[in-house]
């Protein structure tokens, strides 16, 4: 059983030119598809938890000991990081103690010198514990448990005072945000990406909200640095789409289609086709 953290896994896509898929997970079902897909595909994965999925999975220890005994179980062999997804700071001393082997500081509504302050603190402990780190700058837009901000671009010399904070993975707002991308977006700036590598160097670059952005971009990207790319929405919305297809055709009330594991088959298989739709995209297939 491969359960590591991202360090490695990222700075291999950066240095490849693929990035590997952080998805987050909402229970069995999402945590079973996500991690089965990836060991069909040979894919490193990142599979996440947000602080409401994790309360909403009954606690951070209930993610672990699900992620690490379906790993086990179905003997998923691919390296696997179970990561925070923007974590505050009293989630992340949470996550740590829970044993997920990867977090998200999310600092970025914070003063600067606060957040470049408890991140750095952050590094130090998830190090210690054998954790990677991701950190932000520059807020993302959208909505995140109940977080809304702004489709941010971040400054590059912020971004380097974080990662000089001892982090391991930058997420840094380039006009992405969480959801669905309304009719007038601009699309992701490519001018604030390459200042950002210009400044940072090679540490892997982090980009959220990646449901709903144009290929042609995600690729890009990918060829600029970016060697994570956050998906959300995108399974929920495949997930709905497919259970609401199953009710709508009446199959719930056929035989015995009321079954949860009747019921649910539909939106477990469509998220698995969404998953392989996104690492084909990325880049990461075979790369386990
Ligand atoms: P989407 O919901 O837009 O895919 O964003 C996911 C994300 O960035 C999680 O951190």
């Amino acid at each position: 059983m491969a359960y590591v953290t991202a360090t490695e896994m990222l700075q291999k896509a950066r240095a490849g030119h693929y990035a590997v898929g952080h998805f987050n997970t909402n229970n069995l079902e999402w945590t079973k598809a996500i991690l089965l897909t990836a060991q069909e595909l040979e894919s490193p994965l990142i599979i996440s938890s947000s602080m409401g999925a994790g309360k909403y999975m009954g606690g951070y220890k209930v993610v672990t000991a699900m992620v690490k005994a379906v790993m086990e179980e179905q003997n998923i062999t691919i390296p696997v990081a179970l990561h925070l997804d923007h974590g505050n700071y009293d989630a992340c001393y949470k996550c740590l103690d829970a044993g997920f082997s990867s977090i998200m500081f999310d600092g970025s509504s914070l003063p600067l010198d606060e957040n470049l302050a408890k991140t750095k603190e952050l590094a130090e402990e998830a190090h210690k514990r054998g954790v990677s780190l991701e950190a932000e700058v520059g807020a993302i837009g959208g909505e995140e448990d109940g977080i809304i901000a702004d489709g941010e671009c971040a400054d590059p010399q912020e971004c380097l005072k974080l990662v000089n904070c001892g982090i391991d993975f930058l997420a840094a707002g380039i006009g992405n945000i969480h959801g669905k991308y309304p009719d007038d977006w601009k699309g992701l700036s490519f001018e604030t990406l390459q200042s950002i590598v210009d400044t940072v160097g090679d540490i892997p670059l982090v980009l959220h909200g990646g449901s709903g952005i144009p290929d042609d971009q995600i690729k890009k990207a990918i060829s600029m640095g970016v060697s994570k790319i956050n998906v959300n929405s995108e399974c929920q919305w495949a997930f709905q789409k497919a259970t609401r297809a199953y009710i709508e055709a009446g199959k719930d009330l056929e035989g015995k289609g009321f079954d949860p594991r009747k019921l649910l088959a539909p939106g477990y298989e469509a998220i698995k086709a969404t998953v392989k739709e996104k690492m084909e995209l990325f880049g990461s297939v075979g790369k386990a």
